[in-house]
């Protein structure tokens, strides 16, 4: 079918000749040797081979704009030079050490990191994943209050190892085996389609006392602590209603348990108007995890707490042999840098402003769309097939994906039942990348609706 197919804008950057072997060979060979449990994105599976800040290439050499950043974890570019080259030195110098030796990378690295965190929030713990800093930090609040019980919302993801899982709260993450043992998941904030819609004044009010309420009649009323994304990632980009957080954090501390940000996806500026996504809703919370973009793709994750909250790991020996690695340390810190220097975290909320207001429109055009949020760069889109059913429009979901691969914008989707798009670029796009990305959005979404 013919198609208006948008123009990408242009970039001084050539990919390399790509050798290597063609990408049936190398799916053949995934699907012998690697696990079958993971799953790829597109019909014809799209094999990256090379990446230049906003920009990935495919094999043929066919440019994309990189719209979800290896699930928002591209922070400040694909192979941004100074994080490159901060990697570069430090791998040159010494890999890996532990912490059982000093090494000073680690130790700015948390410095510098603990300096864009309000309040006590002044002590870090290196892991290397998003799931292992979950893991942490409910061991933390278990040991640091005494108590078990922990409350998470639906709708969250937090990971996939045991306690990651136990925490999450779509089906489509928790595998039939016992898990979530003393875990409890209050409504989710959800204004599209929660009970409390956006016409509602008092909704964050209503949905913090839901968690009241969880505590109250699923507990014994003490609990260790609630966990909860500021804005949901994997379930679609959900941003909770003003007030919810103030008043969900008071009845957590009243019931004796603290309370556990996950910045994985919406911490180190993204969001634009804030550094932290909790900052969005006026809290300062006991402790925060963080992943993906702290890395720009380094294998790196930190969970930062007060120090009382730290102290709780001296009762026992705590260790993590590759967590703030020499060389991730060096990356984390280059990362800050570039975050700092390239002033992205106003970049993030310029174009996520122009991008909201150019999605607003195309609402209005495409009753595909049912709902636009999210705030900075990461935004998200929620198809439905009806508005007044809000039935989700999946299949539709994935083929504007589709689409929009072939026009050369990649995204990624969330939601329960993947009916949201999610747009999380690498925090460096260009008004030119944003246009593109509009024009793209309204091709794609012509063409399925046709
Ligand atoms: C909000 C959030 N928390 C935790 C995780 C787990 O991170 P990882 O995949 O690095 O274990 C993810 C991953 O998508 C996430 O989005």
């Amino acid at each position: 079918m013919a198609m208006n197919t948008p123009s990408l804008p242009s970039t001084p950057f050539a990919p390399q000749p790509y050798t290597g072997p063609t990408a049936a060979a190398v799916l053949a060979q995934r699907q012998q040797f690697l696990s079958p449990g993971l799953v790829l994105y597109y019909q014809k599976p799209l094999m990256v081979v090379e990446g230049k800040m906003q920009y990935v290439w495919d094999e043929t050499g066919k440019r994309y704009l990189d719209g979800i950043g290896g699930i928002v974890t591209v922070s400040v570019g694909h192979c941004h030079p100074h994080v490159v080259a901060a990697a570069h030195r430090q791998s040159e110098l010494l890999q890996h050490s532990t912490t059982l030796y000093l090494n000073p990378n680690i130790g700015a690295f948390a410095e510098k990191l603990a300096s864009t965190l309000p309040g006590d929030l002044k002590v870090c713990y290196f892991v290397n994943s998003g799931s292992e800093a979950t893991d942490l930090a409910l061991l933390m609040a278990r040991l640091y209050t005494g108590n078990y019980d922990i409350v998470a919302l639906r709708n969250a993801y937090h990971g996939g190892n045991a306690s990651g899982m136990a925490v999450t709260a779509h089906s489509s993450w928790k595998f039939n085996v016992p898990h979530s043992f003393g875990v409890h998941h209050a409504l989710a904030p959800y204004p599209y389609r929660g009970p409390f819609g956006y016409d509602d004044p008092a909704a964050g009010h209503k949905y913090a006392d839901d968690v009241k309420s969880v505590i109250e009649y699923a507990t014994s009323g003490r609990i260790a602590g609630f966990i909860a994304e500021s804005i949901q990632g994997v379930g679609g980009f959900v941003e909770f209603p003003a007030g919810y957080l103030t008043e969900t954090y008071a009845h957590v501390r009243a019931a004796g348990g603290v309370c556990i940000a996950d910045e994985v996806q919406t911490g180190f500026g993204r969001l634009g108007t804030h550094f932290w996504g909790f900052a969005t809703q006026g809290v300062i919370p006991d402790i925060v995890t963080m992943a993906k973009g702290i890395g720009n793709g380094a294998p790196l994750a930190a969970v930062v707490t007060t120090p009382q909250i730290a102290a709780t790991l001296t009762s026992k020996v705590h260790f993590n042999t590759f967590g703030g690695n020499p060389v991730v340390s060096a990356m984390g810190q280059a990362v800050l840098e570039v975050i700092e220097r390239e002033g992205l975290q106003v970049n993030c909320r310029e174009l996520g402003n122009y991008l909201k207001a150019g999605l607003e429109n195309l609402k209005e055009k495409h009753p595909l769309i049912g709902d636009v949020r999210g705030r900075g760069l990461l935004l998200g889109i929620e198809l439905v097939k009806d508005r007044a059913t809000k039935i989700p429009a999946k299949a539709e979901c994935a083929a504007v994906l589709e689409a929009a691969r072939e026009m050369g914008l990649l995204l990624g989707k969330g939601g329960l039942w993947g009916q949201t798009i999610r747009f999380a670029p690498p925090m460096i796009i260009t008004r030119a990348d944003a246009d593109f990305a509009l024009a793209v959005f309204d091709a794609a979404l012509t063409r399925v609706a046709g």
